[in-house]
This record gives structure tokens, sequence and C-alpha cells, in this order.
């Protein structure tokens, strides 16, 4: 049978929980034509938001055409252009014939090579002359917005990672060519997300960069709990089993409203589940899920320094003053400035969230794992 839950994968019709603010304000963005930069840390949610946006979107306007790129392990310019312009002619039409004809007619210039395998439904390859794409790429990053005008179609470009871009070398020039030629475009938006918040909020919000003010800016929250509630609940009716109120809301407490967790934990709780669900079966499967990760949570502490493993100690001690005199010594910290390179790193591991003040964990098992197993805090 097949269970209600997914996790690890997109979420999608039945297992797409609320999220109808930031759908609606997305399908908005792709209709009108507004760049939208969607951040948030891993596992909250934005490849599903961003894919259920486009399919109601597309409902909605048939001209629309989404192209979907994920810098996840691209890590050159070159590579980058070779997959939006790869991307952007697959979504622009299905027959072979036209893909060449387009891509001699708008990237001529550039002497694209495509290569097609004989096996059915597989996609192709395209290949340019480097040295003709590295001194001047606009038709390639105009590629878009010809055949958007030619067809009398309107392009969506969803770049996944988009952070990556800071990676590639002479990031500040290519940045430039990037915002000087999109910005000019009115059939192609762009949608523009990632993990690293900082990063991003750098290369967005910063008034020196290129990307400066170029597009509306959503920081994606976690789910909310009522909404998460209800949709265990459906989820276990679906498939004629029940959970009250109060221990689906277990599950999303234990998850801290982290959608990765609230569909892992409430999957292993209804496979626990004959008919109807206890709290204690939460707290079994709970505890189960601490189990599971627990060689995991391990290896990752391992990798820790031991100033690192003492600022999580005293943050998950309640302490306040994280810099103060007292607690440099109490947690053998070092120096205040110390401090502030910790978080960054621990940042950069994505085990913390730093926002504003706030400072919180990202993954909330990891957190439970460290409290009660690995520092035994009572
Ligand atoms: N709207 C939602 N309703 C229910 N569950 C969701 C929702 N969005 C995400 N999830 C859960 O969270 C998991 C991660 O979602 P998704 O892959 O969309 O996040 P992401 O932010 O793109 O992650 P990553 O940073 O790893 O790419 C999904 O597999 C699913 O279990
Ligand atoms: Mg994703």
């Amino acid at each position: 049978m097949e269970t209600p839950f997914t996790f690890g994968k997109i979420a999608t019709k039945s297992n797409f929980a609320d999220r109808e603010e930031e759908t609606a304000r997305l399908v908005i963005n792709f209709s009108s034509m507004i760049n939208t930069i969607l951040i948030s840390p891993r596992r909250w949610g934005k490849s599903s938001l961003v894919n259920k946006a486009a399919l109601t979107a597309s409902k909605k306007d048939s001209k629309l055409r989404f192209v979907f790129i994920d810098l996840y392990n691209v890590r050159s310019e070159e590579e980058f252009y070779i997959l939006l312009a790869k991307h952007i002619l697959l979504a622009s039409s299905s027959r072979m014939e036209e893909l060449i004809d387009k891509a001699g007619k708008f990237m001529g210039k550039l002497i694209p090579k495509l290569s097609f395998s004989t096996e059915p439904n597989s996609d192709f390859n395209i290949s340019f002359d480097w040295e003709s794409v590295k001194k001047d790429p606009d038709d390639i990053l105009n590629l878009p917005e010809n055949l958007a005008k030619e067809k009398n179609i309107k392009f969506v470009i969803c770049i996944d990672e988009f952070q990556n871009i800071s990676s590639f070398g002479d990031t500040m020039v290519i940045q430039k060519k990037l915002r000087s030629n999109w910005q000019k475009h009115q059939n192609t938006t762009y949608c523009l997300y990632g993990s690293k918040r900082h990063m991003l909020i750098d290369v967005f919000t910063s008034v020196s960069m290129p990307f400066y003010k170029f597009g509306d800016i959503i920081f994606l929250q976690k789910i909310e709990k009522k909404a998460l509630q209800k949709f265990i609940i459906k989820r276990f009716n679906d498939t004629g089993k029940t959970i009250d109120k109060t221990s689906a809301g277990n599950v999303v407490d234990k998850a801290e409203c982290h959608p990765y967790y609230v569909q892992q934990l409430a999957q292993l709780v209804w496979l626990r589940t004959a008919d109807v669900c206890n709290t204690n079966i939460v707290e079994e499967a709970h505890q189960g899920l601490i189990m599971q990760l627990d060689f995991l949570f391990q290896a990752n502490t391992d990798n820790l320094s031991n100033t690192q493993v003492n600022f999580l100690k005293a943050l998950l001690e309640g302490v306040e003053q994280l810099s103060s005199k007292e607690t440099l010594r109490n947690y053998r910290l070092g120096t205040s400035a110390n401090v502030q390179r910790i978080k960054t790193s621990l940042e950069n591991k994505d085990i913390l969230d730093l926002y504003g003040n706030r400072i919180s964990f990202i993954d909330p098992m990891y957190k439970y794992w460290l409290k009660t197993v690995y520092f035994r805090i009572k």
C-alpha cells in the first residue's frame, strides 16, 4: 500500500500542504513577469512551492513555459551557459528539427553543436565554441527572450541553488552580464532560489552588487502548525486511519514545523498505527527516528571542532549572553571574535540559522539528539 506521506521528493498534489499565500504570490509574479528571489534553509519546501506555483500558473496561462535549472553541482560559467541553453531549447519545443533550427538562428555565432542519442524520449547535448561564448554570451542569455517573441510565449526560468553563481571565477563580471541582459527581458521572468541565506542576501540586497533590487524577495517560512496538523489528520483519514488533533500536534511540535521532518515523522507514526493513533505511538516513532539518525548525527558531530561543539552546548543550555566573559570562559570559546567565526562556520555547515539576532538550529532532530543523547542535558 502506498504511504500517505512523502519526504526527500518534491511534495505534490495531496502531499502538498498549505502555502496558499506563497503560491498565490508566486503565481502573480510569474504571470505578471516579476522576478522572484526565494530564500529558505534546506528542506523547508522551496522546490515544492515553485513546482506547485508553476503548475497553477501554467493552468491559468497557456503561454507560460517553465525552465528548471539546478546549479547544485555546477561549478563554472561554461557549464551554466550550456545548461541554460539546453533547457530553454527543450522547453520551447519537442521537435528536434525545430531545436536545431532555433539554436542556429539565435546562437549561430557561438557555433552550437547539438548531439542526439538514439534512445527514445532522451534529450540532447549541446556544446559551443567556448572562446566565442566567453567573449560574448549575450546570445545565450537572450535566447529565451528571442524564442518567446518569435513563438508568442513567455518563459519563466527557475534557477535553484543560485548562490553557486558566487563560486564561478570572476563572479562579479558574470553577474553583471546576467543582470544587464536579463533586466531588458519583457517576455522572460526569473525565479532564483537557494538555501544559503547570507550569500543570497549579499547577492540581492547589497547596493554594490549587480543583482541589487532585481525582484521580489521572499523569505520562505516553515509551514504553520495548524495547517500541518490538518494535513496529517486528512492524510490519515484518506487511508482509513485516524489521528486526533493532540497527537497530530505532537508530531508537528517534535518536528518544529519543519516540513520534511513533519512528513517523515508522520510517516513513521502512520506505519505504527493499526487504526487509531495515540500519543504513545508518536513518542515511540520519534525515538525511533532519532535512533535511525544517530549514526549520521554522530558523524556530523565528529566533524566539528571542540569550540564549535562547546558553542552548541552553550546554546542548548539556554545561555543568552554568548559572547560574555563568563560564557567564553565556562565553555572555552576563546575570544568574542572567535564566537563570531564559530557562528558563521556553523551557519555554513547548515547547522545553525542566523536570522537577525536570533539563532536557531536548522535540524530539529539534530537539536534533540545533541541535547538528549550527546550532551545528556536534563
Ligand atoms: N507544502 C508542503 N507540504 C507538505 N510537505 C512539504 C511541503 N513542502 C515541502 N514539504 C516536505 O519537505 C520536503 C522538502 O521539500 P523541498 O524539496 O521542496 O524543499 P527545498 O527547500 O527545495 O529543499 P532543498 O533545499 O534540499 O532543495 C519534501 O520532500 C516534503 O516532505
Ligand atoms: Mg530544492
